[in-house]
C-alpha cells in the first residue's frame, strides 16, 4: 500500500543524512547471521591456498585452532567442515565416508574436545568428497542410486553424530533421506542432533571452485542433473521443502544463493521456518576476483550479503564469514 503524494511526500527527505538512513534501515547483518565453511586437508602445518578461491585456504588439523578461535571470538555461531580427500582414499562406493578416522571425524572430535559448545559444528552428509567418480551417491550406469545411497548416508550421519557433530546437513538430494536419517538418529540416541536439509539444491555451475577445493572437480563423471534440481523450476522447490519438513528437517538450505533469492523469499513466506542461504564458491570467486581486478569495489560484498536478509534468510553460509566483522563495520 502506498500512501501520500508528491510534493507533500518526498522519500528523499529520510535519505538526506547518514543518521536518518541508519534510523530507517530495514535489514542488517551481525556475525550471528553467518556459518563459516572450513576446508580440511591431511598432513602437518599447512594452510594451503585454493587457487580458484582467493582468500580461502585448506587447513591441516594442527592449524585449525587459531582459525576457529577467531570465529568463536567474533561470535560466528557455526562452522561447516569439508574435507579434501586424498585420491588413494577415494573409491566407487565412497567408503571413506564411513571411516571414523577420516578427516572430518578427526576434526569434529578435536573441535568438540577443545571448544565444547562454544561453536556449532555442521557437516555435509553426502558421498562426493569420497567417491572416485565425484558423485554424491552410489553410481550405476551413470545414474545415482537413491535407496542404496540412503543406506550409506544413514551410516555417515550416525558416525558424524557419534563424533559430536551438532548439525547434519544432507546435501545429496536423494528422495526420502531426511526421514530415514531422522529415524535412525532417534533410534540410536541422537534425538537432539539437528538436521539442516539442503532441500533446495540446484544443479549449478556455481559449484565449480568448491569441487576444486575438495578435489572432486577433475573426477566428476557427467553432471548432477539426475538428482540436483533444474534451475528452470521454482514450484518444485516448494515441494522439496514441504517433504523435508514432514520428514523432520529443522532448517532448510537454499543453494546457490544470489541467483535464487526468489526461492529464499517464497520458501520463507510459505513455510515460516529457519531458512539458510548458501553463498556458494562460484559466487564468492566472482565477487572476489572482480574486486581484485578493480572492476568493482569491495562494497559489493555487503550489498550481496544484505540481499539474502532482505529475501528472508535467517543465516548465510559464506566464505566471507571469517572476515565478516570488517565487512559489516
Ligand atoms: C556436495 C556439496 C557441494 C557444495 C556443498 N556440498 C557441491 C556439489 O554438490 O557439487 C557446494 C558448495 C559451494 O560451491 O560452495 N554435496
Amino acid at each position: 500500500m502506498i500512501t501520500g503524494k508528491f510534493p507533500n511526500l518526498r522519500l528523499r527527505r529520510s535519505r538526506k543524512n547518514d543518521w536518518s538512513r541508519r534510523l530507517i534501515e530495514e535489514n542488517n547483518l551481525t556475525p550471528n547471521d553467518f556459518i563459516l565453511p572450513i576446508f580440511l586437508i591431511d598432513g602437518k602445518n599447512k594452510k594451503q591456498a585454493i587457487s580458484s578461491m582467493p582468500g580461502v585456504y585448506r587447513y591441516t588439523l594442527d592449524r585449525l585452532s587459531p582459525f576457529v578461535e577467531k570465529a568463536i571470538k567474533n561470535k560466528i555461531p557455526m562452522v561447516a567442515l569439508f574435507p579434501y580427500t586424498k585420491l588413494k582414499n577415494k573409491d566407487e562406493l565412497g567408503t571413506e565416508a564411513l571411516n571414523e578416522d577420516n578427516l572430518v571425524c578427526k576434526a569434529i572430535r578435536l573441535l568438540k574436545k577443545r571448544y565444547k559448545n562454544q561453536i556449532g559444528i555442521m557437516c555435509d552428509v553426502a558421498l562426493d568428497p569420497y567417491t572416485s567418480h565425484g558423485h554424491d551417491g552410489l553410481l550405476k550406469y551413470n545414474h545415482v542410486l537413491n535407496d542404496e545411497t540412503i543406506q550409506m548416508l544413514i551410516n555417515q550421519s550416525l558416525i558424524q553424530a557419534q563424533m559430536g557433530c551438532d548439525v547434519l546437513a544432507p546435501s545429496d538430494m536423494m528422495d526420502g533421506r531426511i526421514g530415514e536419517i531422522r529415524k535412525s538418529l532417534d533410534k540410536n540416541g541422537f534425538k537432539m542432533t539437528q538436521i539442516l536439509s539442503y532441500a533446495v539444491k540446484y544443479a549449478s555451475s556455481f559449484y565449480g571452485p568448491f569441487r576444486d577445493a575438495v578435489g572432486s572437480k577433475k573426477l566428476l563423471r557427467g553432471d548432477k542433473k539426475n538428482y540436483q534440481m533444474d534451475f528452470r523450476n521454482s514450484d518444485e522447490a516448494l515441494r522439496e521443502v514441504a517433504l523435508d519438513i514432514k520428514e523432520g528437517a529443522d532448517m532448510i538450505m537454499v543453494k546457490p544463493g544470489l541467483p535464487y533469492l526468489d526461492i529464499i523469499k517464497s520458501v520463507k513466506e510459505k513455510f515460516k521456518i529457519p531458512v539458510i542461504a548458501y553463498q556458494v564458491s562460484g559466487e564468492y570467486s566472482l565477487l572476489e576476483n572482480s574486486i581484485n581486478k578493480k572492476l568493482v569495489n569491495k562494497d559489493i560484498i555487503l550489498e550481496s550479503l544484505i540481499s539474502f536478509k532482505r529475501a528472508g534468510a535467517n543465516a548465510i553460509v559464506s566464505y566471507y564469514a571469517d572476515r565478516i566483522v570488517n565487512i559489516i563495520k
